[in-house]
């Protein structure tokens, strides 16, 4: 095995062929929403009615939608490098759970998760599957209208950025697949990794906004791109 430890991060692009829609696919807006609507602190304090049944659709979607081939090698690559002493640390930007429905474990959700919410008044989080609504009390604290979908937010601090630095100043390699290279600080991990003298990868359909600054870049859609990258690894 070529590397012993990998930090992967996943964008939309990684479940696009599950049927997810990205998230630039359509000219700013996030199905049919604009972002600052459905994906900001002040959309929620204008209308949370509005912003819970968004995400009461997106939810509900999951269960339409399956793992494809990616989610399916990054999982089966994580316990083989696992099986054999190594590390593939999986960090997301996708807010849904198909990396863990293909059996990746421990998956690091920096923009949060749709099957989770947050309490407002009292940082409570916790595991929602159903439909939520601008009156749920918080299971914690008791308080009435607190709860909100666990999503970070634009303006927002991604989540687990300590353990994320800590992984990519440990690994040998950092691969980015499926995401646009849009928002930061996600964006910026490939400068983190080349400043640390990591080796860097890019499996993306088009060249992403920071394409240039990855050592490698192969593009193509990520089913194929993915198990043929995974392959790779083990063997080598
Ligand atoms: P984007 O929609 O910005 O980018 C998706 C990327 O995936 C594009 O570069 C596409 O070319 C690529 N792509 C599409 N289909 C693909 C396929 N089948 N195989 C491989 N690549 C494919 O999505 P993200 O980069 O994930 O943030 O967006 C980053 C963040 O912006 C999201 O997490 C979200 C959004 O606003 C929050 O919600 C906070």
């Amino acid at each position: 095995m070529k590397y012993k430890k990998i930090v992967v991060l996943t964008g939309a692009g990684v479940s696009a062929e599950s049927g997810i829609e990205t998230f630039r696919a359509a000219d700013g807006l996030w199905e049919n929403h604009p972002i600052d609507q459905v994906a900001t602190p002040q959309g929620y304090a204008r209308d949370p009615e509005l912003v819970h049944r968004f995400y009461n659709q997106r939810r509900a979607g999951l269960k339409t939608v399956e793992p494809n081939p990616a989610h399916i090698a990054l999982a089966r690559l994580q316990e083989d490098m696992a099986a054999k002493g190594g590390t593939l640390t999986l960090v997301t930007q996708n807010v849904d759970d198909l990396h863990e429905r293909g059996g990746a474990k421990d998956v690091i959700h920096m923009h949060g998760e749709l099957r989770s919410m947050l309490c407002g008044a009292c940082e409570h989080r916790w595991p929602h599957t159903e439909d939520a609504s601008p009156e749920m009390a918080c299971p914690d604290c008791d308080t009435e209208g607190a709860p909100r979908p666990d999503i970070v937010w634009f303006g927002e601090m991604p989540y687990h950025m300590d353990s994320i630095k800590r992984a990519l100043a440990d690994c040998a390699l950092f691969v980015s697949i499926g995401t646009s290279g849009a928002v930061y600080p996600a964006a910026g991990f490939v400068q983190m990794a080349r400043q640390m003298g990591k080796e860097t990868l890019e499996l993306n359909l088009e060249p992403s906004q920071g394409s240039h600054l990855f050592g490698q870049s192969r593009l193509g859609p990520a089913s194929q791109l993915v198990p043929e990258w995974a392959q790779s690894v083990i063997a080598g």
